[in-house]
C-alpha cells in the first residue's frame, strides 16, 4: 500500500494553487529583503535554483545560500537541484533546511533510490524533467514524489520563452497521478506568467513557479504575486 504524506498540518500543501517565485530572479544584494516581501505578498513556496556549471551552463548558489534563506523566512524552501550527481549533496541541502528536493530524472540513474534517500533525510523529493523528456520517464517513481517539476524552459536561467509543447505532457502526467490516487503537486517552472498560466491551469498544473514574473514585475514583487493570483482566479471562475 502507498502511504500518501499530504496532511492537514500541512496547509501550505492544502492551497488550491501554489506560487513559488524563483530567488534567481531577485536582487541579490537585497536577497532577504525581497523573500520577505514575497512572504508579505502571500508567496507560498520559495524556489532555490541550485545550478552546477555541468548539468545547465550557469554556476548559482548551494547550501549556504538555503541557510541563509531558512534564517530568512518561515515559508518551505522548494530547491530544484541542476546538478550532477545530487546524491551526494542531499544531506548538506537537508541540513541547510530544504523542504523539498526536486532532482532532475536525466541526473539520476539511480532514481528510485535518491528519491527514498531524499524522503530518509524527512524532505518532501520532487523529481524534474526536462522539455524533451517524455512523462514515461517518471511514470514507475511517481508515487514516491510529492512534486513532479515540470520543466516549460529549458533549464538555466530565469527570463526564457515558455515552450507551449510540454503542456500535452502536464496533461498527461496528471492523469498518471490521478490513476494513482496520488495528491503530488504538478509544479511547472519557466516562463509562468499571467499570460500563460491559464493553459498550465487547464492542462493539470498546480503549482507554478515563478522568476520574471515576480521580481522583474514593473510595479514590484506585490504587484507581480497578485497577479498571477488574479490569473489564477478568472482561470478558475471562467
Ligand atoms: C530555470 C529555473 C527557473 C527560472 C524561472 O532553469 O529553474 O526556476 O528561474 O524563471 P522565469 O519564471 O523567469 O522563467
Ligand atoms: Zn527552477
Amino acid at each position: 500500500m502507498v502511504l500518501y504524506l499530504r496532511t492537514l498540518d500541512d496547509p501550505y500543501m492544502t492551497r488550491p494553487f501554489v506560487i513559488s517565485p524563483s530567488i534567481l530572479a531577485a536582487d541579490f544584494s537585497r536577497l532577504g529583503e525581497e523573500i520577505r516581501a514575497c512572504e508579505n505578498a502571500g508567496a507560498d513556496w520559495i524556489h532555490i535554483d541550485v545550478m552546477d556549471g555541468h548539468f545547465v551552463p550557469n554556476l548559482t548558489m548551494g547550501p549556504v545560500v538555503v541557510e541563509a534563506c531558512k534564517r530568512t523566512t518561515r515559508l518551505p524552501l522548494d530547491v530544484h537541484l541542476m546538478i550532477e550527481k545530487p546524491e551526494h549533496l542531499l544531506d548538506a541541502f537537508a541540513r541547510a533546511g530544504a523542504r523539498h528536493l526536486n532532482i532532475h530524472m536525466e541526473t539520476c540513474p539511480h532514481l528510485h533510490r535518491t528519491l527514498q534517500q531524499i524522503r530518509s533525510l524527512g524532505v518532501k523529493p520532487g523529481v524534474a524533467l526536462n522539455p524533451a523528456t517524455p512523462a514515461a520517464m517518471v511514470e514507475p517513481v511517481l508515487h514516491m514524489v510529492d512534486v513532479v517539476l515540470v520543466m516549460t524552459v529549458n533549464p538555466g536561467f530565469s527570463g526564457q520563452e515558455f515552450i507551449p509543447e510540454v503542456l500535452p505532457k502536464i496533461a498527461q502526467l496528471r492523469k498518471m497521478l490521478d490513476a494513482l490516487g496520488s495528491p503530488a503537486r504538478i509544479e511547472v517552472d519557466g516562463g509562468a506568467s499571467e499570460i500563460t498560466l491559464p493553459d498550465l491551469i487547464a492542462a493539470g498544473a498546480d503549482a507554478f513557479v515563478a522568476g520574471n514574473a515576480v521580481f522583474k514585475h514593473t510595479e514590484g514583487i506585490a504587484a507581480g504575486i497578485a497577479a498571477l493570483r488574479t490569473a489564477m482566479a478568472q482561470t478558475t471562475n471562467a
